[in-house]
């Protein structure tokens, strides 16, 4: 048995004014009124951060993260957010290793590392996301790259820097797709990011971790998603935007 309390992350991505975040937040803190059955992380674009921490004051149990940091803790990194600034205006979690962030910005594994660091000691959560490319996929190469995603980061950390991390599978073929990976998909993946974590850090680590599904998940797929053993949690990016379909992503937790 574990305590890994399932975690439902919306990534914004870039969308959304001020305004909008605002009257977003507002519908889903009126549709989460009474439930408490899992985490809930929004993930506004950085511009939106302050008023959305504001927002959330009055609703503790949903809880701010940013979607990109840069490792270095200040300086002349001109467009860069440290992970100190994101912690200062209220974030608890940062996304790092978005198959968007490794594909358009070309981040490679040491950076995502440092990234990853940089989140623990300014006492933030890291989502770090992994995923295979629809040719590994096709290839069955998915569990090599995953293996390797995984030990080029992870590797030799210690199990008090993990235990801080939430690691998300996106299959790069299921984001924005709509080509949701079927549930088998995810758990096979998800189980055997455990046993890869199992193999690296030990047994404490690989059962203790929250692992989450994310790839085109919609009201209609969630909960049959997170019914699978290994499946923590969902990181969903369009169904986010709308607070009746992301409420209903949540509610979808047992
Ligand atoms: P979609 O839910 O739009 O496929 O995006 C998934 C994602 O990239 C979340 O980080």
């Amino acid at each position: 048995m574990n305590a890994r309390t399932k975690i439902i992350a919306g990534n914004w991505k870039m969308n959304k004014t001020v305004a909008e975040a605002r009257s977003l937040v507002c519908e889903l803190q009126g549709r989460l009124a009474t439930f408490s059955g899992c985490d809930v992380v929004l993930c506004p674009p950085f511009t939106a951060l302050a008023s959305v921490a504001k927002l959330l004051e009055s609703t503790p149990r949903i809880q701010l993260g940013a979607q990109n940091l840069h490792p270095a803790p200040k300086g002349a990194f001109t467009g860069e957010i440290s992970a100190s600034m994101l912690s200062d205006v209220g974030c608890r979690f940062v996304i790092v290793g978005h198959s968007e962030r490794r594909r358009y910005f070309g981040e490679t594994d040491a950076f995502l590392r440092d990234k990853l660091l940089a989140a623990v000691s300014a006492g933030l959560h890291p989502i770090f996301c992994v995923g295979e490319e629809l040719a590994d996929r096709e290839a069955g190469r998915w569990p090599d790259h995953l293996r390797s995603q995984l030990q080029a980061v992870l590797h030799d950390l210690p199990p008090s820097i993990l235990m801080e991390v939430v690691l998300a599978y996106e299959p790069v073929w299921a984001i924005g797709t709509g080509r949701t990976a079927t549930p088998e998909q995810a758990q096979e993946a998800h189980a055997f990011l455990r046993q890869e974590l199992e193999r690296l850090h030990g047994n404490s680590v690989a059962t203790g971790l929250r692992l989450q599904y994310g790839g085109s998940v919609t009201p209609e797929n969630a909960r049959e998603i997170l019914a699978q053993p290994d499946v923590d949690g969902l990181l969903v990016g369009g169904a986010s935007l709308e607070a009746g379909s992301f409420a209903s992503i949540v509610l979808s937790v047992e």
